[in-house]
């Protein structure tokens, strides 16, 4: 054990040593978020990735956004504190039934949400993340057959949106889906002023009754923007913490989870998996290092870097 180290202290000084950049999602903790140097949803951590100068690049994400670090840099080290920190909704996909999928369908284009993994992102035409994918989707015609994969929440969302009936994969975020309509209206009863704010990886009831829907970005936008004053916020717990940040004189109450588990919200157990303790490690040793077979990083390239160039 390393029980005298100041991690904050040593990731900093290994940081500056090593000339690497360390990136996080919002839904990292607290603590990782305050001493990344770039903190994102997962479109502005991918343009990030792809145009930074840094020798090396420290994920406190989850696997498929190092992979994605990693396709856009292939000469670059790119690290995850843990590689076990992978994501429900990418493995919900797997390469192979997702292959056959596409071949029943030979007319459609592909377009796949960022969570994915290189695989699936190598048999895509285009990569999307929640804060894009309208404008990625509408750069198709309009009588462009498109499937959609792997999320089932945000596909039907997109589909209401966009007036499409692109195929859906069957897919799912197991932190979006463990929202509580019971629990929740308890809550609205409580606080019958608050605006239901959530992420599309919701379920559809939760998206019929939100007031904005937005991907991490787009929901931190709306509360700093807002003229209210109180919101319940379907998305993942880790969000809450730059919220209140960004807005200390209002009220953010995270949406109530099915599970009564310790925050009684919704938390990513993949997400949740970096500490400081791994990150520090993991800078010291540069290790665990992400791979991608160069052959599947030649295919998995080209819909990111279409995505990137839409999205500018
Ligand atoms: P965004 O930050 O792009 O909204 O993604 C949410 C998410 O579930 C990431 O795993
Ligand atoms: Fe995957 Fe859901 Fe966790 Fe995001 S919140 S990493 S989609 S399991």
């Amino acid at each position: 054990d390393t029980p005298n180290i100041d991690y904050i202290k040593e990731i900093k000084r290994l940081k500056k040593e090593k000339n690497a950049i360390l990136l996080a999602h919002y839904y990292q903790i607290d603590a990782i978020q305050e001493i990344a140097d770039f903190v994102g949803d997962s479109l502005a951590l991918a343009q990030k990735a792809a145009k930074t100068d840094a020798d090396m690049i420290v994920f406190a994400g989850v696997h498929f956004m190092a992979e994605t670090a990693k396709i856009l840099n292939p000469t670059k080290q790119v690290l995850l504190p843990d590689l076990l920190a992978g994501c429900s909704l990418a493995d919900s996909c797997p390469p192979e039934k997702f292959a056959a999928f596409k071949k029943k369908h030979p007319n459609h284009k592909v377009v796949t949400y960022i969570n994915c993994s290189a695989e699936i992102k190598a048999l895509s035409n285009v990569v999307c993340t929640s804060s894009n994918a309208r404008k990625i989707i509408d750069s198709f015609p309009k009588d462009q057959p498109l499937i959609f994969a792997p999320d089932r929440n945000l596909g039907d969302y997109l589909n209401k949106e966009t007036g499409r009936n692109m195929l859906l994969w069957d897919g799912a975020c197991i932190v979006h889906e463990a929202f509580s309509m019971e629990k929740l209206i308890d809550l609205y009863k409580e606080h019958p002023d608050a605006e239901l704010i959530a992420h599309p990886e919701s379920e559809a009831h939760m998206l019929k009754v939100a007031k904005y829907i937005g991907s991490t970005s787009g929901l931190l936008n709306h509360v700093k923007n807002s003229k209210k004053e109180k919101f319940i916020v379907a998305t993942e717990a880790g969000i809450l913490y730059q919220m209140m940040e960004e807005n200390p004189n209002k009220i953010i109450i995270p949406a109530p989870a099915k599970e009564d588990n310790t925050c009684a919200c919704s938390e990513c157990a993949y997400m949740k998996m970096n500490t400081l303790k791994k990150l520090y490690l993991c800078l010291k040793h540069e290790l665990p290092n992400i791979e991608v077979d160069k052959e599947l990083a030649k295919k998995a390239i080209i819909p990111i870097e279409r995505m990137l160039e839409l999205s500018k």
